[in-house]
């Protein structure tokens, strides 16, 4: 059932998990995604991210993802990814995704809230949700070396900029980055609890990539509702296909190995994050 970010995350805090968000970038990456939370009995955000617009256009990862939203039974949100450019985000809007991400994290504060603002004002009519950063996540989406500094959430702007901009979802930085740690990742949870004590909507974790099982389970006691994977599931896809190739075996059957391998990963998370059997 094709539900949108508000939906699926009331449930989520109703309950005290969270729903994790996972990129895809082709069709065997959202083929392991949707079966591992049909496996799972999970709602799933699917979800594509605006960086990796040079490699795919939207219009056909928007086709698979509401191709698989006919065919599943779970709740399922298409989440439209760390959007920058407001006509990337309107397009994500018109082709049928239901939540979009505004990433006004590199700008002044003032500049963040107008512009998140007019992205709500854009979306709300139209019954799609919206999440945007407060403070900066490091790293970068794309694994790249050329990634922000972090800057981590001030909890004292959190009602402010909830208020103002009217948002759905808070993503926040609280020692996470986005693609590979350099050194081990140090979460600030008394900074997430300060934070969450205060925010009246659900709250978002980035770079999921690389925290441990107890990183997850601190985050969310702690009001994380949210989280996303990219990397780890890139990963997992990328080796699958070098396997193969290495075993001299042929593409068509590597493209499955992908698939199972994004699979896989995706049931952890799901159990790890709690969503598992949350669908029934
Ligand atoms: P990772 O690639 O580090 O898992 O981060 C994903 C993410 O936060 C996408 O918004």
């Amino acid at each position: 059932m094709l539900v949108n970010l508000k939906e699926i995350l009331a449930d989520a805090e109703r309950r005290g998990y969270a729903v994790g968000l996972f990129n895809m970038v082709n069709l065997e990456m959202a083929r392991g995604i949707v079966e591992a939370a049909e496996a799972e009995r999970s709602p799933l955000i699917l979800g594509f991210a605006e960086v990796h617009l040079p490699f795919v256009p939207l219009r056909y990862v928007a086709s698979i993802m509401r191709q698989l939203a006919r065919e599943v039974s779970v709740p399922i949100c298409l989440h439209y990814d760390h959007g920058v450019e407001f006509s990337n985000i309107q397009e994500a809007i018109s082709l049928g995704f239901t939540s979009v991400m505004y990433d006004g994290s590199a700008l002044p504060y003032d500049e963040n809230i107008a512009n998140t603002r007019l992205i709500v004002e854009m979306a709300r009519p139209l019954n799609i949700s919206v999440e945007a950063e407060l403070g900066r996540v490091g790293g970068n989406e794309t694994g790249d070396d050329c990634g922000f500094d972090e800057e981590h959430t001030n909890p004292v702007q959190v009602a402010d900029f909830i208020e103002k901009t009217g948002i759905d979802a808070l993503a926040v930085a609280i020692g996470t980055v986005h693609g590979k740690y350099k050194k081990p990742p140090s979460l600030d949870i008394n900074r997430l609890a300060e934070i969450n004590k205060i925010s009246s909507k659900p709250l978002v974790l980035h770079g999921g990539s690389g925290l441990s099982p107890d990183d997850f389970k601190n985050t969310v006691a702690n009001g994380i509702r949210k989280v996303n994977i990219g990397t780890e599931i890139f990963n997992a896809a990328h080796k699958a296909y070098a396997l193969d190739f290495q075993d001299g075996k042929s593409f068509e059957s590597s493209t499955v190995s992908a698939k199972d391998a994004v699979k896989a990963v995706v049931q952890e998370k799901m159990r790890i994050f709690g969503s598992s059997g949350k669908a029934n």
